[in-house]
């Protein structure tokens, strides 16, 4: 979704800028913008990608020493250049991140004090109120604090004023905001990835700070007023961590990635010869072994790991597990059980559904929480007791694959850690758990080889409007994952059902123009899934079936069948049957030539509900 970036320099800022945003291109936007204070106060601003954006300022020939950018996904108001952030007002531009909810009582007002507006947007309010406080204090600080105060929702928000050119004002409420440390220079950014060509020192702001960035000198201070100290950390994260090498996208060099993103989320578990709770933080062993059920909440691809780690915890750990939407928690009267494990998932760590339905459960009096983020120090980490953080690294294609995986190796060890605490392991099973888990890397990279197959596969597809996952069982999440990312990413249309639902309903979808793509492992369920698979053969439809080496089924002219390597995979199954899936709806959108890293519409981090 939006993005923000700022600088303050004794250098040009609209490259770093320029830069920043393009590094936040991930997230998703439609319009992008900046203004950049040098003698006066300049904006350039367009619709669609940054390059535009970049180009406009050559032909303006802008450069100066402080600035603000910003990427912006339309939520109140169109695409366009009148809607695209920054917004100004006298002599300062606010760029904003965030939906301002009372927005509509504050424009009546500000219009009634003689301000105009020239957008649609929530967040031209901002810019006219810390104008309209400005006006009366010609303290840009005090302003801002006075303007914040008063506004009701989420935002993160970078001011700059012609009156003082080489000061950056931000604050941030709701929504994700850092400030990065260079040398004698300083930056504001919405993600860090943003900064990391320019710094990897990064202050991470509080819920109400409001900071003051000069050259030399960063001040915060907290919503009293009060001024603080934010603690300074190191990203892991290097530049080069977001460059797309040899790969033709991000998701291609994302799904290949899988083995080494595995190998670091597991590396200190699989180091060790046993379970251990600390995995999930240092007193988890006194919050796990008290729980009696767990409640996953998360959206999306998220919330496919979530539907697969309640399969496990069940038939593994013994506990009862369920999985819900966080958008429809947040909102739903549900019977709290305070000892239940409240766990949230998510690659951002920043969805505001989620981070919603978090606070929904704390404040019904569940308070034993752990999030499983790919995102340190992002909200959910910051909201939650315990944490597992899994080391993907940043994932730029929206459509989530190696913070899926990697989502569903913290769920193994989780389900894991419970099933000792309950007594539910052996030593025997421990032991072959945890080797099953070293081996989950180079299972991975053997998946990866069938590439070739799959994509042989993915031409039959492209000429498709519709589309069939069928699984079984753990199967049946990593069908619906299938599902997801095929309509993501080709925008053909895609559906997921567990087998055995097939002859109430969809069956009479079936016809030889609807593929049936089904998830074949070899598990207790294989005969019944072959007699699914008869089913729709009888109606004329052809089955793409990814399949354990093992399992026996016969292959015809409508029947396809590429055989993942070695027999049933236990625990490790529904991760490398994702992989494959994830391989076809690459490759199917490369047929169709769709913008597969962007896809149309979507965001990567929905900050908004
Ligand atoms: C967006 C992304 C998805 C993601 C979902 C949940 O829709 O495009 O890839 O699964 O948000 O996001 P989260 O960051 O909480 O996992």
């Amino acid at each position: 979704m939006c993005g923000i970036v700022g600088a303050v320099a004794q250098r040009n800022v609209v490259p770093i800028l320029l830069e920043g945003l393009r590094r936040l291109e991930y997230r998703g936007y439609d319009s992008a913008g900046l203004v950049i204070i040098n003698g006066g106060l300049k904006r350039v601003r367009s619709v669609g990608r940054v390059a535009g954006l970049e180009a406009a300022c050559t032909a303006h020939q802008v450069h100066g020493n402080l600035g603000i950018a910003h990427t912006r996904w339309a939520t109140h108001g169109v695409p366009s250049e009148a809607n695209a952030h920054p917004h100004v007002s006298g002599s300062l531009a606010v760029v904003h991140n965030g939906i301002i909810e009372n927005h509509e009582a504050l424009r009546i007002r500000l219009k009634a004090a003689g301000f105009t507006f020239t957008s649609e947007t929530d967040t031209e309010v901002i810019a006219h109120l810390v104008e309209l406080y400005y006006r009366q204090t010609q303290d840009l600080l005090a302003a801002t604090r006075a303007a914040v105060a008063e506004l009701e929702g989420a935002y993160a928000i970078g001011i700059v004023c012609e009156d003082s050119p080489n000061r950056l004002i931000c604050a941030r409420k709701g929504s994700p905001l850092l400030v990065g440390l260079g040398i004698e220079e300083n930056f504001i950014a919405s993600d860090v990835s943003a900064l990391l060509p320019v710094t990897q020192r990064v202050m991470y702001l509080e819920e109400g700070d409001v900071a003051d960035i000069g050259l030399l000198a960063v001040s915060v201070v907290d919503a009293a007023g009060n001024p603080v100290d934010r603690s300074v950390h190191i990203s892991e994260l290097s530049a080069d961590m977001a460059e797309l090498g040899n790969y033709r996208h991000f998701m291609q060099k994302e799904i290949h990635e899988q083995p080494r993103a595995l190998t670091d989320t597991l590396l200190t578990a699989v180091a060790q010869e046993h379970i251990q709770p600390e995995w999930f933080g240092f007193d988890a062993a006194e919050v796990l072994g008290k729980v009696n059920a767990v409640t996953f909440l998360a959206c999306g691809t998220s919330y496919h790991a979530a539907k697969v780690a309640t399969y496990w915890l069940e038939a593994i750990a013994g506990i009862p597990a369920r999985a819900e939407i966080a958008s429809e928690y947040r909102y739903r009267t549900s019977v709290p059980n305070p000892d239940a494990l409240i766990v949230t998932i998510s690659q951002s760590g920043e969805t505001a559904d989620t981070l919603a339905a978090l606070n929904h459960a704390k404040a019904l009096g569940q308070d034993k929480t752990l999030t499983i983020c790919n995102v340190p120090e992002s909200a959910l980490t910051r909201a939650s007791r315990l944490k597992f953080l899994t080391r993907a690294g940043p994932e730029i294609g929206v459509a989530s694959t190696k913070a899926f995986t990697t989502q569903l190796a913290a769920l193994c060890l989780l389900t894991l850690v419970l099933a000792k605490l309950r007594g539910r392991l052996s030593v025997e099973q421990e032991a072959a758990y945890l080797a099953e888990l070293r081996s989950m890397p180079n299972k991975v990279q053997q998946v990866l080889a069938l590439e070739p197959q799959v994509e042989a596969w993915s031409q039959r597809f492209a000429n498709k409007h519709h589309a069939l996952f069928l699984g079984r069982g753990v199967h049946y999440p990593i069908a619906l994952e299938g599902a997801l990312k095929l309509k993501e990413i080709s925008y053909i249309h895609a559906e997921a059902y567990p087998a055995g639902e097939l002859k109430h309903g969809p069956l009479a979808l079936v016809d030889e123009d609807m593929p049936v793509i089904t998830i074949a492992p070899n598990d207790q369920l294989i005969e019944k899934l072959k007699s699914n698979m008869q089913e729709v053969r009888a109606r004329g439809g052809e089955l793409y079936v990814f399949a354990d080496g093992d399992v026996h089924i016969e292959e015809s002219a409508f029947v396809h069948v590429i055989r993942l390597p070695g027999g049933s995979n236990g625990l490790l199954s529904p991760i490398l049957h994702t992989v494959t899936l994830q391989m076809l709806s690459y490759h199917a959108a490369l047929q169709k030539g769709t913008d597969v890293d962007k896809p149309r519409n979507l965001a990567k981090s929905v900050t908004v509900e």
